[in-house]
């Protein structure tokens, strides 16, 4: 059982239709390959941010983007001939993008023309942004929670007070949303103070009302990895900042915590038949966790759809895939043709080769393989 209503799924399918039909076309007929335009389209729209969690894999990216960088409504502007011909999932995201004065704005403009949009948020600005939330024809939030003690919440994201922000936040969105039909989600990120606590965490959701709670493995790069992965870039040319994961130790789990995670995600599925809340699991299977968090490597059999599907923004007007930075919206006019160059295919060649570049190997967007895992054990990570 979960409450998305049958309703909402037959608004948002009807709504974007041309959307829907891309989704469904290059996860079966097109898949693995390139169409003529990416599917999704994330826009770092902001790189400043109110929070300052240890385990963000933007961490590096807002470092240097100290002074702030953001993109501005007239780039949407710019951009919507193109979004309403093809028809992407726009996905908004920072940084904190609640911090973007403009960002409702964007999301009105985007929604006026059924681009399908989502926003990712900590949640602590919901409360203050509620009426532009609810205005702007938003189609999908997802908001950060990582633990139900605000304690641990508050600790990992770097601020006393955010986790009573952020519930209050959610509440009143699923009470207010009723004449809205927005999804609300609820992103949690397994780590080291909560993997043991999986179905607590469950359970606190299922109070607040969300259609969707989905887990996510923490990405990261281990020393090693961050050095590995800073010699290719040199090697091959790649120059972007995205998908660093630059963590700064090694985030493995013993045999012990291995064992309670798996337990606690097979409670989970089991709490998932008689609760509301949709549970979203991370595409890893349960008997490989302990190859990922032991810290082996995946085998080229893995797969990531993201060269083939998506683009970030980033940086005002940089757009990337993955690692390698693509072009400028500006200096490149579009993204179709930027998604469309020598650059963005010479990209793609490589990644149909080479699988799996050194920087996958914790990224939660791959889609994890660990058979035939004894041929590369020696090349653990840690
Ligand atoms: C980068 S944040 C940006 C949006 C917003 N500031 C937030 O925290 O929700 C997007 C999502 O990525 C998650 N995230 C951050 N660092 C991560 C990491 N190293 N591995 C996996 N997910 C991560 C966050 O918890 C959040 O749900
Ligand atoms: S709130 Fe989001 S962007 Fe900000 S530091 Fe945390 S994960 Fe990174």
């Amino acid at each position: 059982m979960n409450n998305i209503s049958l309703a909402r799924k037959v608004f948002l399918a009807l709504k974007y239709r041309k959307t829907a039909f891309n989704i469904i076309w290059n996860s079966t007929i097109g898949k693995g390959r390139a169409g003529n335009y990416p599917e999704n389209i994330g826009i770092e729209i902001i790189s400043k941010c109110n929070l300052a969690c240890s385990m963000c894999h933007n961490a590096d990216l807002r470092v240097e983007h100290n002074e702030d960088s953001r993109v501005s409504l007239d780039l949407i502007k710019k951009l919507l001939p193109e979004l309403k011909k093809y028809k992407p999932i726009v996905s908004l995201s920072g940084g904190e993008p609640m911090l973007h004065s403009r960002l409702f704005d964007m999301v009105s403009l985007l929604s006026k023309n059924n681009i399908l949009t989502s926003v990712s948020t900590n949640g602590t600005l919901i409360g203050h942004r509620i009426d532009e939330i609810l205005d702007s024809g938003l189609g999908f939030i997802s908001v950060s929670l990582d633990h139900f003690k605000p304690e641990l919440h508050d600790q990992g994201r770097g601020k006393q007070g955010t986790f009573a922000k952020v519930v209050e936040g959610v509440k009143l969105l699923s009470k207010r949303r009723k004449k809205t039909p927005f999804n609300i989600k609820i992103n949690t990120v397994i780590r080291e103070d909560n993997y043991d606590e999986l179905p607590q965490i469950y359970s606190f959701i299922e109070t607040l009302g969300v259609d969707e709670w989905s887990l996510a493995h923490l990405s990261f790069l281990t020393p090693k990895m961050a050095q590995d992965v800073e010699e290719y870039k040199c090697a091959n040319g790649f120059s972007s900042p995205w998908y660093a994961f630059p963590l700064g130790r090694d985030a493995l789990f013993s045999d012990d915590q291995i064992e309670k995670l798996v337990k606690g995600v097979q409670k989970l599925r089991d709490m998932s038949k008689i609760y509301k809340t949709r549970l979203s699991l991370p595409t890893l299977e349960e008997k490989d966790y302990y190859l990922y968090y032991k810290g082996k490597y995946p085998t080229c059999k893995s797969s990531c759809s993201f060269p083939t599907r998506g683009v970030l923004i980033h940086s005002g007007a940089k757009v990337s895939t993955c690692v390698m930075d693509l072009g400028d919206v500006y200096k490149d006019n579009s993204i179709s043709s930027i998604w469309n160059s020598a650059r963005a295919n010479k990209f793609r060649s490589l990644y149909r080769e080479q699988k799996i570049f050194p920087h996958c190997l914790r990224c939660n967007s791959l889609n994890y393989d660990f058979s035939n895992h004894e041929v590369v054990v020696e090349r653990d990570i840690a």
